[in-house]
């Protein structure tokens, strides 16, 4: 039984839940059992995920801005959460260097506002709130950043995470440590790569795109790495967290790491061509550099997962080439086979991580 079984029944509010995360969070808690509600200020994309699986038939949702206390607070005690997963967020770089303010107010004084709404909870409640590997300040070291190193950020999607997990910290010790029945954890993830997924300036997002219509891709940083990890990695580390602040086997009031294997760290060259390959087309005609970087992003930023591993029994699952191949079949099943039901697509993928993870004996998959 993953996770101990403990979403079946469990009434679960994802804040995000249209978004990329928040649309595969939202299947993989249908399939666990969970009643899930969903607040989110509309439909991030078109295409989005959360339209091609038809959620909002499976789902409760309510269209709401979490930078609206009132809202969010009269939502909250109209659903009478279990769990809440805190996703929405502005969560695009490049968009914070369009809109730096409304990227400020959704990321931190959102945040507030879920905390806000948290302080109101006077029954048992499991509360996962989502930030980012992006809220280390980064001081570009080699060496993997542990949970107890500074927060920061020099641009303002960085700093709008770190300031969201200074407001956590702070309403956490001024507020919700003295509540006996809210159990609260930080999770912080880095890139997530996936089906499903249509944000702009993401680099899959594009590839898919083009491949899809026999055209290159442009790349404008080749040489970037990233720690690229599949979507359903820190997933199943938020749900990992909440599962283990519910049973009390998991200290309140702490963040974790989720990040992928170490070789997964590849450049955005090597994935752009390990996708076109894994998409069946020659990578020497899939990919055009144009080495135009357009805004200024960080170049590295690695995660240290001790902790996640020492504590909550987590390490990712997959290894670089499965996690290509799913991205492929997915989009190649909807541009390509132009498959009907991509719900029970997406159910499959989500039952190929899990029996994976089975099989490496992970906690959470037992
Ligand atoms: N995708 C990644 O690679 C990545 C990496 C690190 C951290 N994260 C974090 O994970 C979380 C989810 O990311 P994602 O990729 O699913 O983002 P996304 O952009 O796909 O989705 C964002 C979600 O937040 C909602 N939202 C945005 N502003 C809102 C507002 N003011 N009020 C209510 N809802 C609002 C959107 O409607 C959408 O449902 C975010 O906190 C993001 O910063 C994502």
């Amino acid at each position: 039984m993953a996770f101990n079984n403990i979403y079946s029944g469990k009434r679960v509010l994802l804040t995000g839940n249209t978004g990329f995360k928040g649309t595969w969070l939202t299947t993989w808690l249908t399939m666990l059992g969970a009643e899930v509600y969903g607040y989110s200020n509309g439909i991030p994309t078109k295409p989005s995920m959360f339209e091609v699986l038809h959620l909002s038939g499976r789902i409760h949702h309510r269209d709401g801005d979490i930078r609206n206390r009132e809202d969010m607070i009269a939502y909250v005690q109209e659903v009478h959460p279990d769990f809440i997963f805190h996703l929405a967020a502005q969560a695009i770089v490049s968009e914070s260097y369009v809109n730096p303010f409304d990227t400020i107010t959704t990321n931190v004084v959102g945040t507030a506002s879920v905390l806000e709404a948290i302080r109101t909870i006077t029954w048992p409640c499991t509360c996962v709130l989502i930030t980012s590997d992006k809220a280390y300040d980064n001081v570009e070291w080699i060496w993997g950043y542990r949970e107890t190193d500074a927060m920061g950020g020099k641009d303002v999607y960085s700093g709008s995470k770190g300031a969201a997990e200074l407001t956590i910290k702070c309403y956490w010790k001024s507020f919700i440590s003295s509540m006996p029945n809210i159990k609260l954890g930080v999770a912080r993830a880095g890139n997530v790569i996936g089906g499903g997924d249509w944000a702009k300036d993401r680099i899959v997002v594009d590839c898919m795109k083009a491949y899809s219509q026999h055209e290159t891709v442009e790349i404008r940083c080749p040489e970037s790495t990233r720690p690229w990890q599949h979507v359903l990695e820190p997933l199943s580390g938020y749900l990992t967290l909440g599962w283990y602040l519910f049973e009390g086997k998991s200290e309140n009031g702490e963040a974790y790491n989720f990040g992928p294997r170490a070789e997964q760290t590849k450049t955005v060259l090597d994935l752009t061509r390990d996708l076109a390959v894994a998409w069946g087309i020659n990578p020497d005609k899939a990919v055009k550099i144009t080495g135009n970087v357009p805004f200024r992003e960080a170049t590295l930023l690695k995660l240290n997962c001790d902790k996640a591993l020492a504590y909550l029994h987590w390490h990712s699952t997959y290894h670089y080439d499965l996690c290509i191949r799913a991205i492929a079949a997915w989009y190649k099943a909807y541009y390509v086979d132009k498959a009907e039901d991509m719900y029970a697509l997406t159910v499959c993928q989500i039952q190929d991580y899990m029996q994976e993870a089975a099989k490496q004996e992970l906690a959470w998959a037992r």
